[in-house]
């Protein structure tokens, strides 16, 4: 549950939002203009059309009012005005979508092409929700502005524009009424629409923290019964829904208030225009259908101008979403093929004096310096929190070392490019990761070679994970990790295991890979380490005294210091602390 409190990386320095980092964005998503120009012509001319419908539709109620027979002329124009408004501007926003959801497409892959190598700081200093947002919220966020609040302002502009224009030109007196009362009634609404848009705001901040911290807890739910935390986790829940339920009766009010108050505007709007239009037409200063025009002129100026009005709020959201999305990529990235591809096998993997630190003012590593000859076991002991697990992930040039390095023979291993060395490093964790997929799919988990079924029995048997995957129901294909069939501490390090010895690497690292398990399955697992480290320069994080003792060489570290090097004997002999741990080791097992 430490992740709640994890410090955000982009809230430490919130990046400054601007116009050009916006266009940067796009620019970088390749949007389609062969189908985005279409769409807003398209649009537009359907805005063009909606404009003089009103206009015709006048005409024609005044062609009925002056006795005339009906003009069947005017209603063709009239239906086809409306009718063909209509098609283009659904054919414009079509293509116009399409280009959006081809941009945001673009930025997903881009996004997700930086992430997955990322270097390891990232993923310790960003949680993975706030990065899921990014690839996501964000993303989807330009997709808005682009292909919905641009064109919608753009057109909403001109519809607003054409209106006034052509109202004036049919009858100036009444459109100055218009042109009046349409600014003091959005004026009158526009700051219970702000009102609103921050209660909704508050409710979807609430929602996501509710929400955040539910799924937190419900995943650790273990952890919540083994520590009695029960009545901790109901209150905190309670007061998170109560938090909800503040928002959600200040949203009743604002949605209670809302309609009857827009209702209230609009209609006295009407009204307005309607008494005085009526008293123009009875005076013979207007007509009937410049009347019924001019309210259907209204009907479409009203959402205009909520459109162009919340156009500012979502070109700044864009604005804020395309800054987040530049920081994400400009992190650091690891460069996979960068470097020679070397075969590491015969080499002696020296480590020179290296320090290291995750966070600029804790040093976890000084002065570590050690050596690894081809095809022997070196061991690496000492209290937990020394800086054991550190050096391994050195080695796998997780992080780099900020002093000293680590050479393969005469060689830094930075010149060996990651993609090669990874590829020849295994590396058995305490606890190992099962993917949701099949046995089959985490046995071959990252490797491109075919593998037939004969090749997977045969590493399931080196690692003694055969019989259960046998008794499996589906063998080789059955479903595990999640939604599958749950397997035990102890398989799942067979599984890894036989998963390393499928990849045959040179160099294999273990890190306290019995540490979790039960006594039975620890026997199975050393005796499939045991099998896995033969032939290989093999680098073990021990706890098991037995595989210390048959170490070829032992650093002892403690505090992110080597305090003592050599076999089990003579560290015995040499070393106080060492043995005290020996000792310890001793009566705890
Ligand atoms: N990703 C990390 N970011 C910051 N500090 C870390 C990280 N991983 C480990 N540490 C710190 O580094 C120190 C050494 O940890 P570790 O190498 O795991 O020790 P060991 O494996 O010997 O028990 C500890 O103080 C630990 O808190
Ligand atoms: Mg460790």
């Amino acid at each position: 549950m430490a992740r709640q409190h994890g410090v955000s990386r982009t809230d430490r320095n919130e990046p400054k939002a601007s116009a050009a980092g916006l266009w940067h964005i796009i620019k970088l998503a390749h949007p389609k203009f062969s189908l985005m120009i279409p769409g807003f012509l398209l649009a537009i001319s359907g805005v063009i059309l909606n404009l003089f419908a009103p206009k015709f539709s006048g005409q024609l109620i005044n062609s009925f009012s002056s006795g005339h027979q009906l003009n069947q002329r005017l209603i063709v124009i009239v239906l086809m005005l409306f009718v063909g408004g209509a098609i283009v501007s659904a054919i414009g926003s079509f293509l116009t979508g399409v280009a959006g959801e081809q941009l945001v497409r673009n930025l997903r892959r881009i996004v997700w092409d930086k992430l997955v190598v990322f270097k390891v700081s990232y993923f310790d200093q960003v949680k993975s929700g706030e990065t899921t947002s990014r690839l996501t919220n964000d993303t989807n966020q330009v997709k808005t502005l682009v292909a919905n609040a641009l064109p919608g302002f753009l057109t909403s502009s001109i519809q607003m524009v054409g209106a006034v224009v052509l109202m004036f030109a049919t009858d100036w007196h009444l459109a100055l009424w218009i042109v009046i009362a349409v600014p003091i009634t959005a004026a009158l609404v526009t700051p219970v629409m702000i009102f609103a848009a921050k209660v909704g705001h508050g409710t979807q901040d609430a929602m996501a923290e509710f929400t955040g911290s539910s799924q937190e807890t419900l995943s650790e739910m273990r952890l919540v019964k083994s520590s009695g935390a029960e009545s901790y986790v109901l209150k905190h829940g309670q007061s998170l829904i109560d938090n909800l339920f503040k928002f959600g009766k200040r949203e009743a009010i604002v949605d209670g208030v809302i309609g009857p108050i827009m209702t209230l505007v609009m209609m006295s709007l009407f009204v307005l225009i309607l008494v005085v239009g009526a008293l123009r037409v009875s005076r013979g200063e207007s007509s009937m259908g410049t009347l019924f025009s001019f309210i259907m002129y209204l009907f479409q100026i009203m959402p205009a101008l909520a459109t162009v009005g919340t156009f500012a709020t979502t070109f700044s959201k864009t604005q804020g979403a395309t800054q987040r999305l530049i920081t994400l990529l400009d992190e650091p990235v690891e460069d996979l093929a960068a470097g020679e591809d070397i075969n590491i096998e015969g080499q002696t993997l020296v480590a020179n004096q290296i320090d290291f630190k995750y966070q600029d003012d804790q040093s976890i590593l000084s002065q570590v310096s050690f050596e690894a000859k081809p095809n022997t076991v070196v061991a690496f002991v000492g209290p937990s929190g020394g800086g054991k697990s550190t050096i391994f992930q050195l080695l796998e040039r997780f992080y780099h070392p900020t002093n000293g390095e680590i050479l393969l023979g005469e060689k830094s291993i930075d010149t060996i490019s990651l993609k090669a060395w990874r590829r020849q490093i295994g590396f058995v964790s305490q606890d190992s990761a099962i993917m949701a997929g099949t046995i089959r799919d985490n046995l071959t988990y990252g490797l491109t070679g075919h593998y037939s079924d004969q090749q997977l029995w045969d590493v399931l048997e080196m690692a003694y994970a055969d019989e259960f995957v046998q008794a499996m129901s589906d063998g080789l294909d059955t479903q595990v990790g999640e939604r599958g069939v749950k397997v035990s501490g102890g398989q799942r390090q067979r599984l890894a295991i036989a998963r390393a010895f499928l990849r045959d690497p040179k160099l294999l690292m273990l890190d306290e890979a019995t540490a979790s398990l039960d006594s039975e399955s620890e026997a199975m697992v050393q005796k499939a380490l045991e099998k896995l480290m033969k032939n290989r320069t093999t680098l073990v994080i021990a706890h098991r005294l037995s595989t210390i003792v048959d170490a070829d060489q032992i650093y002892f570290v403690a505090h992110g210091q080597i305090t003592g090097q050599g076999t089990h004997q003579e560290l015995l002999a040499t070393h106080e602390l060492y043995a005290e741990y020996v000792n310890e080791q001793i009566v705890t097992q």
